[in-house]
């Protein structure tokens, strides 16, 4: 009989067939295989959708051993705000949070977001760069890689499919779903077989802001999974209060994995919670037998953790169905009240909130994730503030529509085209990642002795101001000395001397 591994391994019924022939042990792995399974993602998109991505790796580390213990499919524990965040205001390494985690969490699967070939940033990034970012994760603890374009530009996900294949990771062909003219049934459906030929283990349908209805979910799962094999799961957020209904009707239509956050960092911008789903499905066909005080005792202890982060607290509405229209993701929804609280513009909240769906149009309707939520948000906010549409027109637009993000759902608009001055001779057809030079090698010099590993200089290549500060607090730390004598030598540090 085949091992029945923790994290409930089966998902296809032809598995069951061929390792079985006994006619209980059948009925057993069948019961096993029709549970339904979490992603619980408290330690990454929960916090980065309500308290702007603040926890520490001290707070996480003494529930890990009863996280452990639930049975998830898997804990999403590290994506671009938590790395970014470790690095900017916490003074951590992304990396030995990862180190740390996987130690303290031997039996779940650590899972990740990675956005395609913008890895963890906001651009592009060489080959290079991405192939030894992917190793790294790997090596360091990551399981499975939830992999995403913002433009659902399979050409850029195409790379990160392969190196994760190859480096013996779970690949997670991730759909971002989105509501527009073009962004029909069909298309998701086709994007899903295709990433199943491209080598995807699995596929999410990843609902960044949490726009999808309980019957458009019910559809589309059922779609789906008529036309792939491989497991199919979703992920939502509550900003528009439909998450929990969605996820039920999306449960019906046969998804096998769900993702969830405990109560206490659940619903708001956040996921929803994971509780009342398992209360809801107690003795039902699909009951993942999950032990409910446990789950109690997990959502008290991130409670307390919650209040240690007040003034991170966005704010919002307990639900928004106004993200219906906007159509923004839960984590750039508090990052922009949080930007504009601090500049004394909250005034002007309301007017970039409606400002957004018109720029995105003109875009040719991207889905809004990072980083094409920052490149329609940032045009927004230019719109407003400076009172006329496109009178000032950032740089990372008009990267944007030249194409070296890739190719948008629909067409740009021809006014927005002509006011950035932008002709067709402007617009790249190839993959973007074509046009970017090698990296590594360059970026290996430029930051010489303050990188002691591979991991400090995939830090200092993704975030590179603000590593390279990191690493100098590190490196003084490292040979026991001050900060000062690098902030007062200079010159040193620029030509990498062996301090
Ligand atoms: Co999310």
């Amino acid at each position: 009989m085949m091992e029945i591994k923790k994290g409930n391994e089966i998902n296809n019924i032809e598995e069951v067939k061929n390792c079985q022939d006994n006619e209980i042990d059948k009925k057993i792995i069948h019961s096993i295989k029709n549970k339904i399974k979490f992603t619980d993602t408290t330690l990454r998109d929960a916090h980065q959708s309500l308290i702007a991505t603040r926890m520490t790796t001290k707070e996480m580390v003494p529930i890990c051993e009863l996280l452990d213990s639930v049975g998830y499919h898997s804990l999403e524990v590290w994506g671009g705000a938590t790395f970014d965040c470790c690095l900017r205001y916490l003074d951590e390494d992304p990396w030995e949070r990862l180190r740390i985690l996987r130690k303290n969490l031997p039996n779940t699967k650590l899972q990740m977001l990675l956005r395609g070939q913008n890895i963890l940033g906001y651009k592009h990034y060489p080959d290079d760069v991405l192939t030894e970012f992917i190793k790294r994760a790997v090596v360091n603890g990551i399981d499975i890689i939830r992999i995403f374009d913002a433009l659902n530009d399979l050409r850029n996900v195409e790379k990160a499919f392969d190196i994760t294949k190859a480096e013996g990771a779970h690949v997670q062909g991730a759909i971002c779903y989105s509501i527009s003219p073009v962004h029909k049934t069909e298309l998701f459906v086709d994007m899903a077989k295709k990433m199943e030929l491209m080598g995807a283990d699995s596929i999410c349908i990843k609902d960044m802001s949490g726009l999808i209805s309980p019957y458009a979910a019910y559809e589309l799962v059922k779609k789906i999974k008529e036309a792939i094999k491989i497991p199919l799961q979703i992920h939502t957020h509550s900003t528009s209060g439909m998450g929990l209904l969605a996820y039920l009707k999306a449960i019906e239509a046969g998804v096998d994995v769900v993702d969830t956050a405990t109560s206490s960092l659940a619903l708001q911008t956040s996921q929803p919670p994971i509780e009342p789903i398992v209360a809801a499905l107690k003795g039902r066909e699909k009951d993942p037998e999950f032990d409910l005080k446990l789950l109690y005792d997990i959502s008290v202890y991130f409670k307390k953790i919650r209040e240690n982060h007040r003034d991170m607290e966005s704010g919002m509405d307990n639900i928004d169905t106004r993200v219906l229209a906007y159509q923004i993701p839960g984590g750039m929804l508090s990052n922009l009240s949080y930007q504009l609280r601090q500049q004394n513009m909250m005034d002007k909240y309301e007017k970039i909130l409606e400002e957004i769906p018109k720029v995105r149009k003109d875009m040719g309707y991207p889905p809004l994730v990072t980083p094409t939520s920052q490149i329609v948000g940032s045009q927004a906010t230019y719109n407003v503030i400076s009172g006329q549409p496109y009178k000032i027109i950032p740089e990372e637009v008009k990267n944007y529509l030249k194409g070296f993000y890739g190719f948008p759902p629909a067409k740009i608009s021809e006014t927005l085209l002509k006011k950035a001055g932008i002709k067709p001779k402007d617009m790249i057809q190839s993959r973007p990642a074509d046009k970017i030079e090698p990296l590594i090698e360059k970026a290996t010099k430029d930051i010489g002795f303050l990188a002691e590993d591979i991991e400090d200089l995939l830090s200092y290549i993704l975030f590179p101001e603000i590593a390279k500060m990191f690493l100098k607090k590190k490196t003084a730390k490292r040979l026991g000395i001050g900060i000062e004598v690098f902030n007062g030598l200079n010159q040193y540090d620029e030509m990498g001397y062996p301090v």
